[in-house]
């Protein structure tokens, strides 16, 4: 097979997904495991978007629609952009593939952070593109390292913000200076998976430099809206940056359902604000067990959150995982010492504590 395969697939260390729970169930023989390995949403998603969903199935002989009218509507509707400024992806993920694909030249390069969301290096590398990874500084995108480091070749740069794992965020202070002076020929991508859960007054309105810079904003419908499974997210860009994307992506990249589920969750308001609240409560409790353990963790404006287990992480992940208890360990990312965690309902950051204590 080694003959076959391109040089830069066979170098590619894969992504390693959150363990679910049917599989630890069945390998480990439990009876009760709780996740919280994906940051996904604890509360499941909005009823509203179940029942729409439900009601779709009657179509599903038909392909989706390929410009996805509705959804594109609803959402340009939200953010007082023209539906022009949108395009939907499978997930975000496809997304971070399409802009690649749409701006990276072969001999150009992609910049983004260490410690970052994997998924940036790897669908760069899987097309064959040179990614340039930038230390974190503090456990935060280090903006003056990542100037410092763009050269002639470099076309997109990557900023998860807020970023996964460390939680950590570039201020709107922080983007202004950092924009200020970006060369106008690369794209800045702001990847703001996490937006719904930021609990701080200087995150970027980073919507307000769509017009003027090539600034690409992606979302996702997989955390707050609790819709991981029908995989749905968009980007928000100025026009002509979408209409070139729109050349690179599948006709039907997202699915009737997806569309469907989309369109409904962005009416249940209820279900978004139940889960925020869930959230913060969960950070605050867990915040206060981990001083209690005497463990240091970092603050997170998201709904995980990373923690210094002082000893493997692995061997942590692994000890937990026999108690039915799924964390992230994070050996992929270089984190050797450490444990992601995604805040749970309050019976699950519980049992979390109660099973941490026991294995640490
Ligand atoms: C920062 C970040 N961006 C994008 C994604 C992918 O989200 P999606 O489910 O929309 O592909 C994730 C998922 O964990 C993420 O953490």
């Amino acid at each position: 097979m080694k003959e076959i395969t391109r040089k830069n697939i066979l170098n590619i260390k894969p992504y390693v997904a959150g363990r679910p729970i049917e599989e630890i169930k069945r390998q480990l023989r439990l009876k009760k495991v709780i996740k919280l390995a994906s940051n996904e949403n604890p509360l499941g998603s909005s009823a509203k978007a179940r029942i729409a969903i439900i009601k779709g199935l009657k179509s599903i002989n038909r392909y989706p629609d390929s410009d996805g009218f509705y959804l594109k509507r609803k959402l340009a509707g939200r953010l007082w952009v023209k539906p022009e400024n949108i395009i939907l992806g499978n997930g975000s993920d496809e997304l971070i593939e399409i802009i690649i694909k749409t701006f990276v030249e072969e001999d150009e390069n992609v910049v983004t952070a260490d410690v970052t969301f994997l998924e940036y290096e790897i669908i760069a590398k899987t097309i064959g593109r040179k990614v340039k990874k930038i230390p974190l500084k503090y456990f935060k995108y280090d903006l003056e390292a990542i100037r410092r480091n763009i050269d002639k070749k470099t076309k997109v740069i990557f900023i998860a913000n807020p970023n996964n794992p460390t939680g950590t965020y570039v201020t709107k202070y922080e983007l202004e200076d950092f924009i200020k002076d970006l060369p106008a020929d690369l794209v800045l991508v702001l990847d703001e998976a996490y937006d719904a859960f930021i609990d701080v007054n200087d995150f970027p309105n980073s919507l307000k430099y769509i017009k003027n810079k090539n600034v690409i904003i992606l979302k996702t419908f997989s955390k707050s809206y609790g819709l991981a499974g029908l995989r749905v997210g968009y980007a928000i860009a100025n026009q002509e940056i979408i209409s070139s994307m729109e050349k690179a992506r599948q006709p039907f990249n997202v699915n009737s359902l997806a569309q469907i589920g989309a369109i409904a969750a962005l009416d249940d308001k209820k279900f978004l604000q139940r889960s925020r609240k869930l959230i913060l409560q969960g950070k605050r409790y867990l915040y206060a067990a981990f001083r209690k353990l005497g463990l240091i963790y970092l603050p997170s404006v998201s709904n995980f959150i990373l923690i210094d287990v002082g000893r493997e992480g692995v061997s942590v992940f692994n000890d937990m995982l026999k108690s039915g208890v799924i964390v992230r360990d994070m050996e992929q990312y270089g984190l050797k010492n450490y444990i992601r965690v995604t805040v749970g309902k309050r019976k699950e950051n519980e049992r979390f504590i109660k099973v941490l204590k026991k294995v640490l």
